[in-house]
């Protein structure tokens, strides 16, 4: 159990898609560092290659900031389907701290994934968790929510990070 660093964009292994995950002893040892270093970020989600880690693997605890811990692993999840209804929100990444970006996204996805021992789950997402999942999945295709926005917008806020950061 660690604490890992956190890489902050625009770190090229937060743009590089991951490869498929398997259920192994290493993979249960990083989630489980995963987990401790989400928490201790204050975070709510948390995917591998924000570690460095280029495997298809995420995090989750959507709901510990109101009530008791229930820290989830998803590995090679993948979005079977989704709603048309869309929501708008401001998102925030543990790799882009200071920064909160609205991104539009589908408001319920149904959800496949494995677990830590390699068995298959299907859920149906929504509310937080829904935006929280699909945040996730989008860094295991090199994607982050600069990357959802308008060029305008993502201009403003990448000045705005820059800034911040000097
Ligand atoms: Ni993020």
């Amino acid at each position: 159990m660690a604490v890992l660093p956190i890489l902050r964009w625009p770190d090229p292994r937060l743009a590089t898609p991951c490869a498929p995950a398997k259920a192994d002893d290493a993979t249960r040892a990083l989630a489980a560092d995963m987990l401790d270093t989400m928490y201790a970020a204050s975070g709510r989600g948390l995917a591998a290659p924000q570690v460095g880690v280029l495997t298809r693997l995420f995090v989750m605890d959507a709901t510990w900031k109101q009530g008791p811990r229930s820290p989830r692993v998803f590995l090679n999840p993948e979005i079977l389907s989704h709603s048309v209804a869309t929501a708008t929100g401001p998102e925030g990444c543990l790799s882009i701290p200071g920064v909160l970006a609205d991104v539009t996204r589908p408001e319920t996805i149904r959800l496949r994934w494995a677990d830590l021992s390699g068995a298959v789950h299907e859920e149906t997402l929504d509310g937080f968790a829904a935006i929280c999942a699909q945040h996730e999945i989008d860094h295991l295709d090199g994607i982050v929510t600069f990357d959802r926005l308008s060029p305008d917008l993502r201009a403003a806020l990448q000045a705005a990070y820059a800034d911040a950061a000097e």
